[in-house]
């Protein structure tokens, strides 16, 4: 492992300004959004959906990495050029997704454990030999009645650490991800509770397995009210307890803490980033940034719906997304930037 290495690739993906891609949705949920959309499920649509949003002009001014899945880091454009030389040729770093998925807890049936970590060292080495630099690993929490159960923590939180000690030795940046889901009706005080909870247990098996803080990535979601909660959270309530939830429980040597958006509305995970960082100003150890699927890609993908005639139109609303994340991760995003840009419509 070269620390010095790690150190700066994950510097390099929270740099000033940018903030992460997550386009590394599996078959089945890729499937799942096109076919709400009417967009073919096919390997070729995919393909060149990943191609729409990869040679988007301009997309590495706001966007540092892309997290890619296994199908999608072996294609390429339509001409034949790999998606990772696309990405790297645009200043964005290609990363990989490398957990299999969530599976259901034995024991513990509405609660999942992620899976993936045999044969885990293999697969970093041929993902590195490829060109990715960075991976990721999503663990999933539920908040309902009775859980999570400390076993369901401790589980999760031991796969995200195993599988981050094995990305730093192969020369991977570990995006380590616990997502503690928006479903259900729960207060955002319980989601602190849970996601302090869950943020403790992580750190110390960080520790535990010897994981340098340095050259790692934090990827978690934000302390929000349950999206069926009649008591939603303000802007600024979720930002506050967001704030408090990571300085709590983050240590100063991580580099950077980027959200993914979880289900929540475009503008409103851009809105609370961007209050965050207001909030915040230089009163926080790390950069605190976006690593958005949904967020990032909903208006281009309902922009494009598999018609290459609304390309360059889908490219436009997903520039437009990446730019006002980009200015939310240093508290410069205001609603004036939705209402100025040529595709606010396609982005609401
Ligand atoms: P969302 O921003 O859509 O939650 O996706 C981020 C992600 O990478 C989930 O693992």
């Amino acid at each position: 492992m070269n620390a010095a290495e790690l150190q700066s690739v994950a510097k390099a993906m929270v740099a000033k300004g940018k903030g992460i891609l997550a386009s590394d949705e599996s078959k089945g949920t890729c499937n799942k959004r096109f076919d709400k959309l009417g967009i073919p499920t096919t390997e070729e649509y995919r393909r060149a959906y990943r191609e729409m949003l990869f040679t988007t002009t301009g997309l590495g001014e706001y966007i540092s990495g892309a997290i890619l899945y296994d199908e999608t880091i072996r294609q390429g454009t339509k001409d034949g050029t790999a998606f990772i030389k696309v990405l790297t040729d645009a200043g964005i770093i290609p990363g990989i997704k490398l957990d299999a998925g969530a599976q259901a807890l034995a024991g513990s049936p509405n609660e999942k454990v992620t899976e993936g970590l045999d044969g885990l060292r293999d697969r970093i080495a041929e993902y590195y030999q490829m060109g990715a630099r960075f991976a990721k690993w999503r663990a999933v929490i539920t908040i309902g009645d009775g859980i999570p159960t400390r076993g369901c923590i401790e589980a999760n939180a031991h796969a995200l650490a195993r599988y981050a000690a094995l990305c730093q030795e192969g020369g991977l940046v570990p995006i380590v991800e616990p997502e503690v889901l928006m479903d259900g009706d729960h207060t955002i005080e319980r989601c602190y509770q849970v996601t302090e909870e869950v943020l403790h247990t992580v750190f110390n098996q960080l520790y535990i397995q010897r994981v340098v803080f340095e050259g790692m990535i934090l990827k978690p979601s934000m302390v929000i009210s349950g999206q069926d909660c009649p008591q939603q959270a303000s802007i600024e309530e979720v930002a506050a307890a967001t704030l408090k939830c990571l300085l709590n429980t983050v240590p100063a040597a991580v580099p950077g803490i980027a959200f993914l958006s979880g289900g929540q509305g475009n503008e409103l995970a851009t809105a609370h980033l961007n209050a965050m960082n207001t909030m915040a100003e230089s009163n926080k150890p790390w950069a605190l940034t976006f690593s958005y699927g949904r967020a990032l890609q909903q208006p281009s993908m309902e922009t494009w719906r598999g018609d290459d005639a609304n390309a360059s139109a889908a490219q436009k609303a997903l520039y437009h997304r990446a730019k006002c994340n980009g200015a939310a991760s240093t508290g410069n995003y205001s609603e004036e930037m939705e209402k100025n840009a040529e595709v606010a419509i396609a982005t609401k």
